[in-house]
């Protein structure tokens, strides 16, 4: 397992494998992997030959105040997982290799159209890092695939659009959410939450379930399932910071409607921003 650093090498290894004619799939992470972080790899071996890891901690999508600092840094493990299952190089840049002129982002990839709302609104600035900072791994990797979480909805939607709006010739692949046997999503963020707080984090994960069967099963409308789930996380010692049907493909709130919905929640638990969410497409009846 190859740990590059430097943007000249990771190029010249992916150049050789498509020389070679194979194909080239990343993924993208921050590190402190776990099995949601390694079920990318696995699609990620659907599609290419050959699997890249990135592994890095992207200042510019924290804002102040937020856990850039205490973001766990677990290189040594990281590159042993990914390993284990099969990805074969890991890049991971410094932060002055990303961004020389120390991260004041001169030139910025936004989308506002899909980050004026949820998390966008939440952590102003987060997704203008993030947007920016895949725009740069796609162009330094260039690879034939890059593999992303559904767990991170919005942020899955944003990148497929800035793909699209900037001609970028890669496939974005959304792969399923990994959950805890009780339902919580896997998480970095998961390891701040204490034991009782554990505890009661699924009630994130059973107030989408309960919403989404409400609505499917016809037994109330979106408005009504968004105030329910609210008092529920709320009376489950849950801080809700927003918790919504949208259009799953605009995130634009939907009425009375029919077609592929998204709920999409955010709750703090303690020191754990939690976020979570289900997809599901509301039949005619
Ligand atoms: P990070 O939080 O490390 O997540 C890396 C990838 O793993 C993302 O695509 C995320 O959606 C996916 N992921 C995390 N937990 C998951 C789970 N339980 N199930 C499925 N997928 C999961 O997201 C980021 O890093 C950054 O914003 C990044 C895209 C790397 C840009 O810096």
């Amino acid at each position: 397992m190859q740990l590059i650093e430097r943007i000249e090498d990771v190029r010249a290894q992916v150049d050789a494998w498509r020389r070679e004619g194979e194909r080239v799939a990343l993924v993208p992470t921050m590190g402190n992997l776990h099995e949601g972080h390694l079920a990318l790899v696995d699609a990620a071996r659907e599609h290419a030959e050959h699997v890249i890891a990135s592994v890095f901690v992207n200042p510019t999508q924290f804002g102040p105040g937020e856990d850039y600092d205490a973001y766990p840094r677990t290189l040594e493990a990281d590159r042993a997982a990914l390993q284990s299952r099969g990805a074969e190089a890991v890049f991971a840049p410094a932060v002055t290799t990303m961004y020389p002129d120390g991260g004041t982002l001169a030139t910025r990839v936004e989308v506002p159209s899909l980050t004026d709302r949820f998390c966008g609104i939440a952590r102003p600035g987060h997704f203008t890092g993030v947007a920016t900072v895949v725009c740069k791994l796609l162009n330094i990797v260039r690879p034939d695939t890059a593999v992303f979480g559904r767990k991170d909805y919005q942020q899955l939607l944003v990148i497929q659009r800035l793909v699209a709006d900037l001609d970028m010739p890669v496939t974005v692949v959304g792969a399923p959410i990994v959950r805890e046997a009780d339902g919580l999503a896997m998480s970095s963020r998961n390891h701040y939450l204490t034991q009782d707080e554990r505890r009661r984090a699924p009630a994130l994960y059973q107030a989408l379930q309960a919403a989404a069967n409400r609505l499917a099963g016809g037994a109330a409308g979106p408005r009504e399932v968004e105030a329910e789930a609210w008092r529920r996380l709320v009376d489950a010692g849950l801080d809700p910071e927003y918790f919504s049907v949208a259009d799953a493909d605009t995130l634009e709130p939907v009425g009375d409607t029919i077609g592929r919905v998204v709920l999409l929640a955010a709750a703090w638990l303690g020191r754990a921003r939690l976020i979570d969410n289900h997809e599901l497409t509301l039949d005619a009846r």
